[in-house]
């Protein structure tokens, strides 16, 4: 499918952006675990957790769900076999976490994904798995992998050199079946909804700086969890009022965990208007309302120290960037290679469609930005990549002639209805 966008005037009102996609992946897979019933209240439905709940259901937990609430009864921490290959369709997240929880059964899995899915590096987790006594065929390090899981699993110290939230969370799920600690150490602090639904759930779980241990458990106890909205789906709204002169925007109801705010933190330092209100603490997790407003930019220069915090906002803050005045550099971003598509190619290709001056660097980009540019119009690939399809959207708002994206229905991966609602505050 292909849709045609053009500029607005501004961007005006009040939203609620879909729940997170990280905290629904998880809260699925451990209620699945875990003994009697959950409640996972406001989930995600998109394509990526539709995976992690079919793949759920097809290893004996019972998933129910009405309007927006998911009731499961859990299977326990020992599944079924399931009766076929479990497809992780384009989701990454549903591969790698649960190869750490199939890797502590009495049984032989197989996942399979899409053709995205299956070029993405699978190495980083077969390793620390291997490590604990699973034992995994890949082709060649990709997908499929054929899991023949072992109980109990050899307990590890791990240091992983990368910052990936989906191998310490594969790792810290393996835990739960070793036959002592498992501790992981990464380089900066990933995402750690792992960690803080863990210990909600009853795992013993400790956290020092960059190095988190998990206990084995005997079992799970069953949960309510509120899934607040997704940081990384509210970015390219908290992007359009932004850069569209006179908007003002509030969202409601957004996760700000400090491992995934590093979007916010660089923007306020660019000098974005950006405020809180509403601070809460909903299921373990720090949740708020976003206040933002059109600003005037200055560049900025960010790192390897703050990529993990904002790794899925790149491409959206590159867009920014290229409004925001002066220079800005994005290094140590190469993970960004391995995404749902090549996003630093992605972005480095249609950015120069756009007419913005970039320059593409093995782990990062180079944008010369300026707040009066405005975008060229034209055709566009979204790669099938929905981060690519919504930073193109939100360029269109101030583009001069009408902006075409391809394959734009790729954004059901994370945010089904995302058109619709930018529709709902242009002005
Ligand atoms: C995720 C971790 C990140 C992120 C992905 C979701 C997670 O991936 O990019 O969208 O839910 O754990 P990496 O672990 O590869 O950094």
């Amino acid at each position: 499918m292909n849709i045609e966008l053009k500029k607005v005037n501004k961007i005006k009102g009040i939203i609620e952006v879909p729940a997170d996609k990280s905290i629904t992946h998880r809260a699925v897979m451990l209620s699945s675990l875990a003994k009697g019933n959950s409640v996972i209240r406001n989930y995600l439905p998109s394509q990526d957790c539709m995976r992690t709940i079919e793949a759920f259901k097809l290893m004996g937990a019972e998933i129910k769900a009405d309007e927006n609430v998911l009731y499961v009864k859990g299977a326990g921490l020992r599944l079924q076999k399931p009766a076929a290959a479990i497809d992780a369709g384009n989701s990454g997240t549903t591969a790698r976490l649960l190869s750490g929880i199939l890797s502590g059964q009495n049984f032989e899995s197989l996942i399979t994904g899409d053709e995205s899915l299956s070029k993405r590096p699978m190495k980083r987790i077969i390793e620390p798995l291997s490590k604990m006594g699973a034992q995994i065929k890949s082709n060649n390090d990709m997908l499929p992998l054929k899991i023949s899981g072992k109980s109990p699993l050899k307990a590890i110290r791990y240091e992983n050199d990368k910052s990936t939230a989906q191998v310490k969370s594969a790792v810290l799920f393996a835990g739960l079946y070793a036959d002592g600690a498992t501790t992981y150490f990464e380089p900066v602090k990933s995402r750690d909804h792992s960690e803080r639904m863990l210990k909600a759930f009853g795992a013993k779980v400790e956290t020092d700086g960059n190095c988190v241990t998990v206990h084995p458990v005997e079992k799970l106890n069953a949960m309510e969890i509120d899934v607040p909205g997704d940081i990384s789906s509210a970015a390219f709204f908290i992007a359009s009022a932004l850069i569209v002169p006179d908007s003002e925007l509030v969202i409601k109801n957004v996760g700000i965990n400090p491992t995934r705010d590093g979007f916010i933190e660089i923007l306020k330092k660019m000098g974005a208007d950006i405020t809180f209100d509403n601070m809460r603490n909903v299921s373990g997790e720090p949740v708020c309302d976003i206040n933002v407003k059109y600003s005037k930019l200055k560049s900025a220069d960010i790192d390897f120290s703050v990529i993990p915090r904002m790794i899925d906002e790149i491409p959206i803050f590159a867009l920014i960037a290229a409004q925001a005045d002066g220079i800005t550099r994005i290094t140590g971003a190469k993970e960004l290679r391995v995404k749902e598509s090549d996003r630093i190619a992605a972005i480095y290709t249609q950015f120069r469609k756009l007419g913005i001056e970039i320059e593409e660097l093995e782990d990062g980009l180079i944008i010369n930005g300026c707040s009066v540019n405005k975008f060229q119009g034209g055709t566009f690939e979204s790669f099938k990549d929905h981060r690519i399809a919504m930073t193109l959207a939100v360029a269109s708002l101030i583009a001069e002639n009408e902006i075409t994206i391809q394959n734009a229905d790729c954004v059901n991966i994370s945010f089904p209805d995302f058109y619709e609602r930018l529709k709902s505050v242009c002005r």
